[in-house]
């Protein structure tokens, strides 16, 4: 059995897509076992608790530093023994310190087609930009935004009279397709990384 952590800020949309997949036994041998956000009125979070799964808001202006923030963050992950940290729309940079406690563990959704647009309003990005094609990435998270090994990515078109209502809508959905999936890769122990590269074993 695999434990997985949610961190959200937000709508938690990618969340309870994780979620149904469990629920629906579409991921076999894992359960969320902890969701925190460091937003206090997150619906993500209200969510997590309306389902009964152990949810928290951990505020970061009760921390001096990011660092003590994610020392606090990694000490729950640990009590829960985590195996795997979901990121799912949460809007803080992981430190270094982070990153090194759960090495080849976290996993990121991002929504464009990385190297292409990291950071923040990546579909706007993509609408100024004039690219005819984005889409989103799954991707395991190293010490650097947006950046590390990238697991999956779904394409979308971008069409003449997108606003970034409407390319954001067409990217979520694909998003909530290939987060699962990695997930369920990841749970199933299929993922390999060789340098900036994962390898997905054939069962
Ligand atoms: C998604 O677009 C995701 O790609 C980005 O933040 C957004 C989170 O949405 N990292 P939600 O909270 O999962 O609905």
């Amino acid at each position: 059995m695999k434990n997985i952590a949610i961190l959200l800020s937000g709508r938690g949309s990618n969340f309870k897509a994780i979620y149904n997949s469990i629920e629906t036994k579409i991921i076999n041998n894992a359960r969320i076992s902890v969701v925190i956000s460091n937003k206090g009125d997150a619906l993500g979070l209200k969510f997590a608790q309306e389902k009964g799964l152990n949810a928290f808001f951990i505020n970061p202006k009760e921390f001096c530093s990011a660092q003590e923030y994610d020392k606090k963050i990694v000490k729950i992950l640990n009590d829960y023994k985590i195996d795997l940290v979901c990121l799912a729309g949460f809007m803080r940079i992981i430190t270094p310190y982070f990153v090194k406690s759960f090495k080849n563990s976290i996993m990121n959704i991002h929504p464009s087609l990385l190297p292409s647009f990291p950071g923040l309003n990546a579909q706007k990005q993509a609408l100024e930009y004039g690219v005819r094609f984005s889409g989103c990435t799954v991707h395991f998270v190293d010490e650097k935004v947006d950046h590390g090994p990238i697991i999956s990515q779904a394409v979308v078109p971008v069409l003449p009279n997108d606003t970034v209502e409407t390319l954001s809508e067409r990217i979520l959905k694909e998003e909530h397709k290939i987060y699962p999936e990695a997930v369920k890769l990841f749970v199933e122990d299929k993922l390999k990384i060789v340098g900036r590269k994962v390898i997905v074993k054939k069962s």
